[in-house]
């Protein structure tokens, strides 16, 4: 009688959200099934998708995934992925799907700026992973470079543009003239925005995300209250009109360094940049970062910084990166 070796058992995917985020996440998991069973190694399985309002239908996800019970999905799941944003329930859920040895997917800029520190402490702790790739500068892949490709050389100095909704906003009154309310309103449409707008315009998305670079490429805590932070909501017509006559362009600049005790010094604000300054010729939801280090010199990422798709890419990459970590354990 001959033996056959046994399928490899699916990861379970438990995926909390289905918005503009997750909504492209479950898409992408039920279209391109092949695709991420080979990369994972072994089949994906989206076990369901929690929303708060079941009975609105969401493009490609059939109604038979949604769940309005996401700590029920969590459970059974080797990898959360938790793109409801918010602190809470996120925080509980991810702080429970680490506690039980999983992998923890995370999209959430707010709660890992805030909590960072403590949520990778009971990771290690518990034997899980926590991954948010998709927290920082959405499909760039900056918090791989900064973690892992960077690892050998020493990062003295982050800048960049790090927030899509707001530059998008800057770029269209600055360069076509729109008026900022309606640059805001379709920056809503393309869902570059927070649920909360106020965190993009007021700088915080982007304090959040500067915080998050500035711990991960120095080791050390990079409080968010510590940020220094001015957003884009009280720039006059008259910012845009002295930025224009200078030559420039007005951008949102998050920057990073260390003093000469080792203390994270970062900042958010709206700095009228020379023309040819890379920064500063980065269009519409484009993000880019410049990463000056010791050996390499500058590095610089460049690429879409919101979006649903886009935003999905760096979440499926992290996925990838969790089905492989569990199947490690
Ligand atoms: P969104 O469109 O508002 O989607 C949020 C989803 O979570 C919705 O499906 C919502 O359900 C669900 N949800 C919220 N609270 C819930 C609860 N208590 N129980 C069950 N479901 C709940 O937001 P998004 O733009 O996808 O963003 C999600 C996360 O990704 C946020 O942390 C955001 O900062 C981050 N992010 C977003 C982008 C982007 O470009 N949009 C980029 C990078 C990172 P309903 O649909 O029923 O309301
Ligand atoms: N609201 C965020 C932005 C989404 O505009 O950059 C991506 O993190």
């Amino acid at each position: 009688m001959s033996t056959h070796p046994s399928a490899p058992s699916p990861l379970r995917v438990a995926l909390l959200g289905g918005g503009t985020v997750g909504g492209a996440v479950a898409r992408a998991l039920l279209g391109r099934a092949d695709h991420y069973a080979q990369r994972a190694g072994r089949p994906v399985q989206l076990l369901g998708v929690a929303v708060r309002d079941t009975g609105r239908p969401r493009e490609g996800i059939p109604t038979t995934l949604l769940t309005d019970d996401p700590r029920a999905l969590a459970e059974g799941a080797d990898v959360v992925v938790e793109v409801m944003g918010g602190s809470e329930p996120a925080g509980e859920l991810i702080e429970a799907a680490l506690r039980r040895g999983a992998q923890v997917v995370t999209a959430n800029k707010q709660l890992v700026a805030r909590r960072g520190e403590e949520l990778h402490a009971l990771a290690a702790e518990h034997g899980a992973g926590l991954h948010y790739e998709a927290a920082v500068m959405a499909a760039v892949p900056v918090m791989a470079v900064v973690r892992e490709s960077l690892a050998g050389d020493e990062v003295t100095r982050i800048r960049g543009i790090v927030n899509g909704s707001t530059n998008y906003v800057l770029d269209l009154v600055g360069r076509e003239g729109v008026p900022f309310a309606d640059a805001v309103r379709q920056a809503g449409e393309l869902g570059y925005l927070e649920a909360d707008p106020t965190e993009d315009l007021q700088g915080l998305d982007a304090a959040a995300k500067i915080a998050i670079l500035a711990r991960t490429a120095w080791g050390v805590p990079a409080p968010l209250e510590e940020v220094e932070v001015t957003g884009i909501a009280d720039l006059t017509d008259a910012d845009f009109a002295d930025a224009a006559r200078q030559g420039g362009v007005l951008k949102l600049v998050a920057s990073a360094e260390r003093d000469t005790d080792g203390r994270v010094r970062a900042s958010v604000r709206p700095l009228i940049l020379p023309a040819e300054d890379p920064l500063a010729q980065a269009r519409g939801g484009t993000n880019v970062v410049e990463l000056e280090a010791a050996l390499a010199g500058p590095v610089r990422l460049v690429g879409a910084g919101a979006g649903g798709d886009q935003t999905a890419s760096a979440v499926l990459g992290d996925v990838v990166r969790a089905g492989l970590a569990a199947a490690r354990r």
